[in-house]
């Protein structure tokens, strides 16, 4: 590929890495003790593709737009996923989050048609019904002060992912399944955090409890997927999309595991990262009352108090570029990992085959060189006329290439919904003294939850 950001090197020699390296962790020591203030530093120092030292790991860092794309893209095909843990393995199995190759692409060609946008719309009285429940809840907490309101948002946006995939048909269900899905997330988030924790297959007392979590979480789902083969009732639901699908060319449809397990993918992709979101939105709104108030007019001119329904939200693009900027600013997905699997050359620079290779969103769209003002919050970026200036890889909160989120339609729709349907009632201010604080793990989550007073607006 043409070599447009790096100065002329000599061919296949590896990326330039930083000085500063710990006497025995090399740089990696730097990038694990505050990842984004040290990527941040990194890039602006290389320009677009660096390498971080390590006596475990061969790791590059791609930042320049044009390189993601080869990576991600053009050729993707030499790229794998990069978590290969076993953990991961035994809650996912081979869903799509999980699974590589010719397997991945069958699966993926199966479960689009749930996902396309006139399905989509099926959703909307699921989305709503279960935002108003959460606003009734949020009216009757005494107070409203000093609320977590990363919690709010991650009860309803499970809430909402389970009832698209199984309707309400099984209530008891939906309430297992998020509480074992959440004690699943954490594990799985202190298990990132600690790569020296034993395999699963020992029997620590951790172990132990992450398998009874999936244990439970199997005991839900494998009924449920047998009960609805025997139903001979209508369901308009995810599940039962993807016991409909069929390949084109084999006339082939999932089995029970692989149901099992796109199921449990999409619960666990599917709610934490649209919860995240929605909080920094709140927390953006806040802080930048002018685009705030813009906000609220929009909803209030659109849908004059009532529920909103699809057509309203496509008359809201103000709505939608508060949105994606506030995707910019804290991309909840801010750190895609892939492998490679045969030598690459990337920027005229060599990477060695098995090298891990970060894409960190979030430093590409904090770039001042991709971005003006990069830390100001401005939704105009995204107005109709600005939106096609910026680089394709240079905004891509869900990814980009053939293992782009699957659930990205589905995501915008929700949050849409949500913050409307939130406004017309709600403000959010956060809580006298409180000040988020970025905890990027495996998501770009918050280290001591998203404190907020809620006042009423109508
Ligand atoms: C704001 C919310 C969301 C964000 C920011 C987000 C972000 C992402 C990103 C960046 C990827 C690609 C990861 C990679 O290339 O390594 C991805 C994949 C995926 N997402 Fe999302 N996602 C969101 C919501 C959802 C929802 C609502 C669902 C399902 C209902 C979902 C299901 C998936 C699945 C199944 C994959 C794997 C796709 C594949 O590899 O074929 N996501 N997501």
């Amino acid at each position: 590929m043409s070599n447009t950001a790096t100065a002329p090197n000599p061919v296949n020699s590896l990326p330039p890495s930083p000085k500063k390296a710990h006497w025995f962790f090399g740089n990696v020591w730097y990038l694990l003790k505050g990842p984004i203030d040290y990527l941040k530093e990194c890039s602006e120092q290389f320009n677009g593709i660096f390498r971080l030292t390590s006596r475990f790991l061969k790791m590059v860092v791609v930042t320049e737009p044009e390189y993601v794309k080869h990576i991600m893209q053009d050729n993707n095909r030499n790229y794998t996923k990069w978590f290969k843990n076993d953990v991961l393995e035994l809650i996912l199995g081979h869903g799509l989050l999980t699974s590589e190759g010719d397997f991945w692409r069958k699966q993926r060609r199966l479960a689009q048609p749930a996902f396309h946008k006139e399905r989509l719309a099926r959703m909307v009285d699921t989305m709503v019904n279960c935002t108003q429940k959460q606003i009734e809840k949020l009216e009757q907490l005494p107070g409203k002060k000093n609320l977590d309101i990363s919690k709010e948002m991650m009860e309803l946006t499970l809430n909402i992912v389970a009832e698209a995939m199984f309707s309400s048909e099984v209530k008891g269900a939906i309430d297992v399944v998020s509480h074992e899905i959440e004690e699943v997330s954490v594990m799985a988030t202190a298990r990132f955090n600690n790569p020296l924790r034993l395999p699963i297959r020992y029997p620590t007392p951790a172990n132990l409890r992450e398998r009874k979590s999936i244990k439970n979480l199997d005991d839900v789902l494998n009924p449920i997927i047998r009960e609805r083969r025997k139903s001979t009732e209508h369901f308009d639901d995810l599940l039962a999309m993807l016991m409909e699908a069929k390949d084109e060319d084999t006339g082939e449809q999932m089995n029970d595991r692989q149901l099992r397990d796109e199921t449990m993918t999409i619960f666990l992709a599917g709610h934490e990262t649209t919860a995240l979101a929605l909080s920094w939105l709140w927390y953006l709104l806040d802080n930048n009352p002018v685009p705030a108030q813009k906000l609220y007019d929009e909803i209030d001119a659109v849908t004059q108090g009532r529920t909103p329904t699809l057509e309203d939200l496509q008359r809201m693009p103000y709505t939608r570029m508060v949105m994606d900027e506030s995707l910019r600013l804290y991309p909840p997905a801010w750190l895609i990992m892939r492998e490679n699997i045969e030598d690459d050359e990337v920027g005229g620079y060599r990477i060695v085959k098995g090298t891990t290779v970060l894409i960190p969103v979030y430093t590409i769209h904090h770039d001042p060189r991709l971005w003006d003002e990069p830390e100001a919050f401005r939704p105009e970026r995204f107005s109709k006329e600005n939106a096609k200036s910026h680089h394709r890889f240079a905004y891509f909160p869900f990814g980009g290439g053939p293992r782009q989120c699957i659930g990205n339609n589905f995501a915008l729709m929700e949050m849409q919904l949500i913050i409307v349907m939130m406004l017309q009632k709600f403000r959010f201010k956060v809580s006298a003294g409180f000040m988020p604080e970025m905890h990027p793990m495996v998501t770009l989550r918050m280290k001591n939850g998203m404190r907020m007073d809620i006042e009423r607006r109508t």
